[in-house]
């Protein structure tokens, strides 16, 4: 497949000069933009018009680059999101579970994963993850977990699992596939720090589509030259209700979704498509990084995505320090969590090399880490009040100190990572608060947290 070829950038670059006399308001730029440097992009700010395609309808050239970003992955179809992989994660799971159906998730699920629950109205289950006993980072579920919570909730109708993880460490799905076929569950995984996880992507970890799963969401905006908000979703079997995804995926997004975004995913796929340097990058990354103190790249079954390096400082109060050190030099870590600084690298080998280079001016240098070690996540647990309870239930507001005890009403979100505390209809315990206020010692924002917090009362 020529990989050069961009159908809807191309049908955007034809449109430039066309006499606009429908929305966007700024007619193709027409209009002065009050804000000057968005004047060059905005003639490829385009709507639904005759050559353009309709993405909730696609039968032109963004169902052909859409077949492209398929062929690319070996997926069965792909759809381009513009809302990213939140919205992809929402469409999948109300399109593969029905109200009161059940669905099996990880502990550590990103928001927008409780947030489909709540939206499907699904009873969820959440398994407990494994865990870097070190670090504390989350990682992702066994197969021997998965099977004992398939066994004990037979009323399953989908899993949703998480790989990699923010941090970057993937797991082999493949016998998570054949578990979910065995038991007859659909297979939906949040890859959204995958999106340039290729077949053949030398020492990257292989991707879940390649492994067989249903359903795959990625947010190309996250390690591909892609705009923010920028993603795709792939049904990477043909078990999938394709039509029930796109029903809800017209749900969840714009009707009027954005031409730039779509044609950055465009570019991004073609440059996806283009990219051989997996070797060169893998290496010239681990050479660079060789004294700076990452967590090791492999160990168990976890593999490590190279373009993540979780930095492990020997405290809490160091990774604070690095992180300011970095913020004195204008460069911005993608998060701080505990004792891991976490900095990410781009798909590409110079750029790459570049920016270790200054990253190494700032971070003290230090032999990486090699010691991993994997606490095995067991059992699950279901919320004190199910999603259906949750809707019924008046809500009240009671003070941070009186608040164990109570079930939450809304959600407790350090941010980022994104991975909910306290969720919403669990029961808030006083461990948790503590929690919430160490969390606030040490700079972290968390989202529905204040004097008050908001409880269902019961
Ligand atoms: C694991 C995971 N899933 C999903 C998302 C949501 O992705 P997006 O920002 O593209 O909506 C994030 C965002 O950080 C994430 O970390």
């Amino acid at each position: 497949m020529d990989h050069t070829y961009t159908p809807l950038i191309n049908a955007l670059e034809q449109k430039q000069q066309a006499r606009s006399f429908h929305v966007p308001g700024h007619k193709n730029g027409r209009v002065p933009p009050p804000w000057e440097r968005l004047q060059s992009i905005l003639p490829a700010d385009q709507t639904e018009i005759d050559g353009l395609d309709d993405l909730h309808d696609a039968d032109g050239v963004i169902k052909e680059a859409q077949d492209m970003t398929a062929s690319l992955f070996g997926a069965a179809k792909s759809w381009f999101l513009t809302g990213g992989s939140t919205s992809g994660i929402l469409a999948a799971v109300i399109a593969a579970v029905r109200p009161g159906e059940r669905l099996l998730l990880q502990r550590s699920a990103h928001q927008s994963a409780h947030a489909a629950v709540t939206l499907a109205g699904a009873e969820p289950v959440y398994m407990n993850p494994s865990t870097e006993t070190i670090s504390g980072l989350p990682l992702g579920i066994s197969p021997a977990l998965l099977e004992k919570t398939l066994r004990a909730y037979p009323d399953t109708a989908a899993v949703l699992l998480t790989s990699p993880t923010y941090e970057g460490y993937a797991q082999p799905l493949t016998e998570h596939v054949s578990l979910c076929r065995k038991y007859g569950v659909c297979l939906l995984v949040d890859e959204a720090h995958g999106a340039h996880l290729l077949p053949g992507a030398g020492r990257f970890p292989e991707g879940a589509v390649q492994a067989g799963a249903d359903l795959v969401i990625q947010s190309a905006h996250k390690t591909l030259p892609v705009m923010t908000m920028g993603a795709w979703m792939h049904a990477g079997s043909s078990r999938v209700d394709t039509e029930a995804v796109q029903q809800a995926l017209q749900m969840v997004q714009s009707s009027s979704p954005s031409y730039i975004l779509l044609g950055s995913l465009d570019a991004g796929r073609s440059y996806l498509g283009r990219f051989t340097d997996w070797e060169a990058l893998a290496d010239t990354i681990e050479q660079e990084s060789r004294h700076l103190p990452v967590m090791p790249e492999s160990a168990g079954i976890w593999r490590r995505d190279p373009l993540k390096l979780p930095l492990l400082a020997g405290s809490a109060e160091e990774a604070q320090q690095w992180e300011k050190a970095m913020h004195d030099q204008d460069m911005y870590p993608e998060l701080r969590l505990g004792r891991v600084l976490l900095v990410t690298l781009p798909l590409h080998t110079e750029a790459a090399t570049e920016l270790l280079r200054e990253l190494k001016t700032v971070i003290p240098h230090r032999a990486a880490g090699t010691s991993f070690q994997e606490t095995a996540g067991t059992g699950w647990t279901v919320p004190a009040l199910t999603t259906r309870q949750q809707r019924t239930y008046p809500v009240e507001a009671v003070p941070f100190e009186e608040a164990a005890g109570h079930t939450a009403a809304r959600s407790l979100i350090p941010y980022p990572p994104g991975i909910p505390l306290v969720l919403q209809g669990e029961r808030i315990m006083e461990a948790h608060l503590e929690a919430l206020r160490r969390l606030g010692g040490q700079g972290v924002r968390v989202k529905g947290n204040g004097p008050e917090l908001r409880v269902y009362k019961e």
